[in-house]
């Protein structure tokens, strides 16, 4: 299979990278990081989620950040919807995108959702069904696609479902998260073959968390399997509040640099794109998680 000549990054960051964050980070810093992200060069940017602020108090003021945000045309600004209230409050807040989350190990739904992977799938058709009327257009999410932290290993056969289930009521795009990044390259090529037998390849994406440093190899073995769509957050940022110890994501600054030396095409500029993981890891007081921000940092 020839690998795609053009890859779309999904930043997530101001929302999977800070939703695990206990200190508090103002909405002028979110506002400030999704700003350098535009300027970057990103086209599809993850700003929150309107979600219980009792299960996830980071994303609390989603709505602010949305308010504050220069949003350039042709640029996607989204945000996670984990149910019609959700939806509502993220229509409310102009949100033109948004994405619901499964899971494919049960264990992990209740955990993360409060409720099994059924009764997820059945509370997301009214939010489909307003997105339709709204012209909101929904991304759909499977998590936990190669292990759970509660049920261990997570086999291709649980996940093909759920990504159909997803991808049949209408999500245009399904993305398959490694939440605690135990998956291995092997592991991911079985992933998007089983897969794709039910959910087309040019509608799925990878989102690699990188606990066990897996995630850019599996970046590079889902390109292999024709995949063109990746997850990624600057400056590696997050983890999830439901899996314990699982780090953040791959680092899109990662990712670009792997992209630009297979000659493939993203629109990103990665000077700009350090400088806003920079920025971001200051705020937080952390190190950047981007193995070639510290190298060109260090330089
Ligand atoms: P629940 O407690 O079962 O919901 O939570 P409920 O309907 O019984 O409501 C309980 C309370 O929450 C009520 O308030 C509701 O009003 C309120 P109270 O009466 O107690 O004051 N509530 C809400 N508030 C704001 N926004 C809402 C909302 N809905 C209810 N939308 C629920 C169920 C789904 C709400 C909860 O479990 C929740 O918010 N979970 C979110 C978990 C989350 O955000 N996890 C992280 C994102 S997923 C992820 O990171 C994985 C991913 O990156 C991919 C990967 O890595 O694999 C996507
Ligand atoms: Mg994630």
């Amino acid at each position: 299979m020839p690998m795609p000549a053009t890859v779309r990054l999904v930043e997530v960051g101001p929302r999977d990278g800070l939703q695990n964050e206990a200190q508090p980070i103002s909405v002028a810093d979110k506002v400030r990081l999704v700003d350098d992200l535009t300027d970057a060069g990103l086209s599809y940017i993850e700003v929150g989620s309107f979600v219980s602020p009792k299960w996830v108090p980071q994303m609390a003021g989603s709505a602010e950040v949305f308010a504050g945000i220069r949003q350039r045309a042709g640029v996607t600004y989204a945000a996670l919807a984990p149910n019609l209230r959700g939806f509502e409050d993220a229509l409310a807040a102009g949100v033109k995108e948004v994405a619901v989350f499964a899971a494919a190990s049960e264990a992990f739904s209740q955990r993360n959702i409060n409720c099994s992977i059924s009764e997820s799938l059945q509370r997301f058709e009214p939010i489909m069904e307003a997105a339709r009327s709204h012209g909101v257009r929904v991304r759909g999410y499977v998590s936990c696609v190669l292990g759970c932290p509660y049920e261990g290993k997570v086999s291709a056969e649980q996940v093909a479902p759920v990504a159909r289930a997803l991808h049949d009521m209408g999500c245009y795009e399904v993305s398959l998260g490694d939440t605690i990044g135990t998956g291995t390259a092997g592991d991911t090529r079985r992933l998007f073959e089983v897969v794709s037998a039910v959910v087309p390849r040019e509608q799925l994406a990878g989102h690699f968390h990188d606990t066990y440093g897996q995630a850019l190899a599996n970046v590079y073995a889902s390109l292999l399997e024709g995949i063109s769509v990746f997850d990624s957050s600057v400056a590696g940022l997050g983890g999830c509040p439901y899996a314990k110890g699982a780090t953040g994501n791959i680092a899109t600054e990662d990712v670009l640099y792997l992209l630009q030396g297979l000659g493939i095409e993203t629109g990103i500029d990665l000077d700009r794109l350090i400088a806003a993981g920079q920025r971001i890891s200051a705020v937080l007081g952390r190190a950047n998680g981007s193995r070639v921000a510290r190298a060109r940092s260090a330089q």
